[in-house]
């Protein structure tokens, strides 16, 4: 049982000894609870083109230098194909939020023509954004069981900052309900780092994963991009990165000791900052890896933040590099398994 105050410290502390104390801690829960197992799911980038502006991220509406792309459905498919056949048994289809009935049947198909042509397979996870409950119906009914949507941050006055006006936490809270109501395993998260954001509001955060039951967190640190209002005039120097790495190293750390059994990405956010950072991730008691599928002629286009890695590798290599990495930490990848969230069965049981 940790408090709030206890929290607030492990996410204060920047002594490296402390800070090695608290992710061995943190990976000890992991093991206790997954072993020393790691996930992965194959990461498909679908779409940039997103109707939301939110104040931080590249691929805003309001950005114009950004080329907008939608991968055809036969070149989605064949990159969740490649993904089965590298035993990744499990992806995501991530896209920009867009609502219209086109692209709802858009999704709807892949998910389905996914599922059929995989066999059942591929566990699938969806990352589309805020949508009507009828919709994250049809997507549930066609296959996908497993839906992200970030809250960013559970502060209400924060979120307001964040984003623009006609942006609606309630409303991003009440679509994670609905999941949750259709079946889905549900998973959220927030950025950490952020400009103006404190221990307590992180704390807060922890809390909401806790009372909103989540059964997987997918969060990472800020890393401001230059062509948004929040990054405008940020450096990326040497000891910014390393305290944004070090924010998103504890709070997975802390998310870990709280809520144990859930499902934790290691995010593509921590690599950006360092080579290593996923395998730190790993070490600090996440147990998920979404390595990018996506056919490396899109990459470009998908830029939230500045300096994302692996824009030039192509799938081959960064699974390859990838798996090096993850047995030279002493870890073991569950080759072709969902790798579903053990929190979500045990919730069920309850
Ligand atoms: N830095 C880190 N993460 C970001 N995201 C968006 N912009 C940034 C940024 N500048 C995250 C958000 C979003 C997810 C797709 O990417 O949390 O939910
Ligand atoms: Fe769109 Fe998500 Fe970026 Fe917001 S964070 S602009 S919803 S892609």
């Amino acid at each position: 049982m940790l408090t709030d105050h206890e929290l607030a410290r492990y996410l204060e502390l920047t002594d490296p000894a402390e800070l090695q104390e608290l992710y061995r801690k943190a990976y000890e829960v992991k093991l206790r609870h997954i072993g020393k197992k790691v996930s992965l799911r194959g990461l498909i980038e679908i779409s940039n083109i997103c109707r939301k502006n939110c104040y931080y991220c590249g691929i805003r509406s309001g950005n114009t230098s950004v080329r907008r792309y939608r991968i055809d459905a036969e070149d989605i498919i064949h990159s969740a194909l490649w993904a089965l056949e590298h035993h990744y048994g499990s992806i995501v289809l991530q896209s920009g939020e867009v609502v219209s009935e086109e692209f709802s049947s858009f999704i709807e198909k892949i998910v389905r023509e996914i599922r059929t042509r995989s066999e059942g397979r591929l566990g699938i996870t969806l990352c589309c954004g805020e949508q009507t409950p009828a919709v994250y119906e049809r997507w549930r009914k066609a296959g996908a069981h497993r839906y992200l949507l970030r809250i960013e941050t559970s502060d209400p006055l924060f979120y307001a900052k964040l984003h623009p006006a006609d942006h609606n936490f309630e409303a991003r809270k009440q679509c994670l309900r609905e999941l949750r109501k259709l079946d889905y395993q549900v998973g959220s998260g927030v950025m950490s780092g952020l400009p103006g954001q404190t221990a307590e509001q992180l704390v807060h955060d922890l809390r909401f994963f806790q009372e909103f039951d989540l059964d997987m967190i997918g969060m990472g640190p800020y890393i401001p991009h230059c062509d948004t209002p929040l990054g405008k005039g940020i450096e990326l120097t040497p000891e910014y990165r390393r305290k944004q790495l070090e924010i998103g190293l504890k709070m997975i750390a802390c998310t870990r000791l709280l809520l144990e059994d859930v499902n934790i990405a290691s995010t593509t956010a921590l690599q950006a900052l360092s080579d290593t950072g996923r395998e730190q991730g790993l070490l600090a008691g996440a147990n998920v890896i979404m390595p990018n599928v996506t056919d490396t002629s899109y990459r470009r286009g998908y830029q939230l933040y500045a300096d994302k890695p692996a824009l030039d590798e192509n799938s081959e290599q960064s699974c390859s590099s990838l798996t090096e990495k993850i047995l030279s930490i002493g870890e073991q990848i569950l080759w072709d398994e969902y790798g579903d969230s053990r929190h979500y069965f045990k919730r069920k049981e309850l």
